[in-house]
C-alpha cells in the first residue's frame, strides 16, 4: 500500500499463458443463493460460493437479518434460513460495500418483510442509483425513510405491510431490479410480473425454482421476457453448486488470446446463453475458443473453454447484445485495442452506472495506453491497431473490471501499464494475481 492507501500494480509483456484453471464461482450465483437460502426455512447449503468481498457482504447482511449463515470446514456453506417474512430488523446498517447486486437484492428482499433496515456502501456504492428499485418497490408496499439525494445510499426501507404483487414493465434492461421485485413478489399474496424488453440474466429464475417456487417466462416482443413469479411459495431448503464466473473467466481468456503463443483450458465455466455474449463477439472477430467438454453443473451448462492466441479483427457489437456481456466492455475494449480495424460498441448506456461510470472509464484507459478510441452517444468506438503502445497509469476508480482489464492489456502491450489500485479486484476476483501468475503472466 502506498502512502495514498492504495495498492498499485503493473502488468508487463512476458512469455506465453499456458495452463489449466478453474476460477472462482460465479458471483450473481452466489448472491443468490444467501439470500434464497435466507429466506427459506431449514439448512441449504452452497458449494462453490464465491469468497469475494461483495459476497462476504452478502453474507454479513443475511446474518444480520437473522439467518446463520456460516462457512463449513470443507468449503461448503451452510444456511439456516428463517424464511420469507421471517427477516428481524437490523441492530445497525447494512452495508454492502462495493456490491450493487447484494445491495439491490436484498432491497427487494427487506421490502417483502414487515421490518426496517438501513443500507449503506462505499464510495462507489453510494453514487448509484437505487430509484430503479424503489419505484417498483414502493408500488408493492415499501416505504422509503431517509435517503441521500435520489433515494441513494445511505437509505432506510420499510419493507411493505401486506405486500401487493404487480405487473412492472422494467425501464431498464437490469437483471438487479427484476431480482429485487421477483424477491419482493415472494411474499406478495398473488402473481408478480416483470416485463423486460432486453431479456437480462436469468439466475434469480432459475434458482427460485430450484428452491421450489413456481415460475413462469415467456418470450416478450423481439429480445425480451415476461416472467412471473407465484407468491407465497413453500420454498423447499436446497443445495446449490455455484459454477465458474463467465465474467472471471474473461480476463485470462482475453490475455491468452492477445498475448503471443499462450494455450490456456479454463475449466467448467458457466456457459448460460444470457452471459454468452462475450464468447460470441470474441468469435466474431476470429477469436478461438473452443468449448472441449460441456455438462450440467448443477441446473447451469458449463463448458471447459480452450484458448489460443488469436489474429483478432475488428465488428460491429450490436446494442441487443449488451445484457448478456454487460460486465465484459471494458475487457472486449481492450481485445478491440490489439484487432486489426474499427469495433463499435452498441448501447452502453448502462455502463455509465456501473461500479464506475465505464464508459468513461474504459475509453480513459485506453487512450493513456496509446489507443485510438471515442464515445459517440452510448457507443464506444475502438480504432484497433494490432497493438498497444501502453505504458499509461490507468485510473481504476474504484473499479474491480477497469483494473482487471488494465492489467489484461498490460500482458500484450509494448511498454507496461500499472494500475493506480488493485485492492478491489478482491470484491469479485480473489485470488486473480495469483491465478495469472501460475499461467505465466508478469504481475508486480
Ligand atoms: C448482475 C446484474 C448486472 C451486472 C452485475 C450483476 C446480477 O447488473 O452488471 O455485475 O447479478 O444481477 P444490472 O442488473 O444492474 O445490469
Amino acid at each position: 500500500m502506498n502512502s495514498a492507501g492504495l495498492t498499485p500494480l503493473t502488468a508487463r509483456r512476458g512469455g506465453p499463458l499456458l495452463g489449466r484453471v478453474r476460477v472462482p464461482g460465479d458471483k450473481s450465483i452466489s448472491h443468490r443463493a444467501l439470500i434464497l437460502g435466507a429466506l427459506t426455512v431449514g439448512l441449504s447449503t452452497v458449494v462453490g460460493l464465491l469468497e469475494g468481498e461483495d459476497v462476504l457482504h452478502t453474507a454479513a447482511a443475511m446474518r444480520a437479518l437473522g439467518a446463520r449463515v456460516e462457512r463449513g470446514p470443507d468449503g461448503v456453506w451452510q444456511i439456516h434460513g428463517v424464511g420469507v417474512g421471517g427477516f428481524f430488523s437490523p441492530a445497525g446498517p447494512l452495508d454492502f460495500g462495493n456490491s450493487g447486486t447484494g445491495c439491490r437484492l436484498a432491497i427487494g428482499a427487506v421490502a417483502g418483510s414487515q421490518i426496517t433496515a438501513t443500507f449503506d456502501g462505499d464510495a462507489s456504492l453510494r453514487k448509484r442509483p437505487m430509484r430503479r428499485v424503489l419505484d417498483p418497490l414502493e408500488k408493492m408496499g415499501a416505504r422509503v425513510g431517509e435517503a441521500a439525494e435520489g433515494g441513494r445510499l445511505p437509505l432506510t426501507l420499510h419493507g411493505a405491510r401486506d405486500p401487493m404483487p404487480i405487473v412492472y414493465e422494467s425501464p431498464v434492461p437490469s437483471a438487479q431490479l427484476k431480482s429485487a421485485v421477483l424477491l419482493a413478489g415472494l411474499s406478495a399474496p398473488g402473481e408478480t410480473t416483470v416485463i423486460e424488453a432486453e431479456a437480462t440474466r436469468d439466475h434469480t429464475e432459475r434458482m427460485l425454482k430450484h428452491f421450489g417456487a413456481k415460475v413462469t417466462s415467456k418470450p416478450h416482443g423481439e429480445h425480451g421476457r415476461r416472467v412471473t413469479l407465484t407468491g407465497q411459495p413453500e420454498l423447499e431448503p436446497a443445495n446449490v453448486v455455484v459454477p465458474a464466473d463467465p465474467s472471471s473467466a474473461a480476463f485470462p481468456l482475453v490475455a491468452a488470446l492477445i498475448v503471443p503463443g499462450s494455450d490456456l483450458i479454463l475449466d467448467a465455466v458457466m456457459s448460460n446463453p444470457l452471459r454468452t455474449g462475450l464468447l460470441t463477439t470474441l468469435r466474431e472477430m476470429g477469436a478461438k475458443i473452443e468449448a472441449v467438454a460441456t455438462r450440467d453443473d448443477g441446473g447451469e451448462e458449463v463448458a471447459d473453454l480452450r484458448v489460443t492466441t488469436s489474429a483478432l479483427k475488428g465488428v460491429d457489437v450490436p446494442p441487443e447484445r449488451a445484457p448478456s456481456m454487460i460486465d465484459e466492455y471494458p475487457l472486449l475494449a481492450v481485445a478491440a485495442s490489439f484487432a486489426q480495424g474499427t469495433t463499435r460498441m452498441c448501447g452502453l448506456k448502462e455502463l455509465r452506472v456501473k461500479e464506475s461510470d465505464r464508459l468513461e472509464a474504459t475509453a480513459a484507459m485506453l487512450r493513456v495506453n496509446g489507443v485510438t478510441v471515442e464515445i459517440d452517444g452510448d457507443d464506444l468506438i475502438v480504432q484497433g491497431k494490432g497493438n498497444v503502445a501502453g505504458g499509461g497509469e490507468v485510473a481504476t476508480h474504484m473499479d474491480h473490471r477497469i483494473a482487471m482489464a488494465a492489467l489484461v492489456m498490460g500482458l500484450a502491450s509494448e511498454n507496461a501499464v500499472r494500475i493506480d489500485d488493485s485492492a478491489f479486484i478482491a470484491t469479485s476476483f480473489p485470488g486473480f494475481v495469483d491465478l495469472m501468475r501460475s499461467l505465466g503472466a508478469d504481475l508486480t
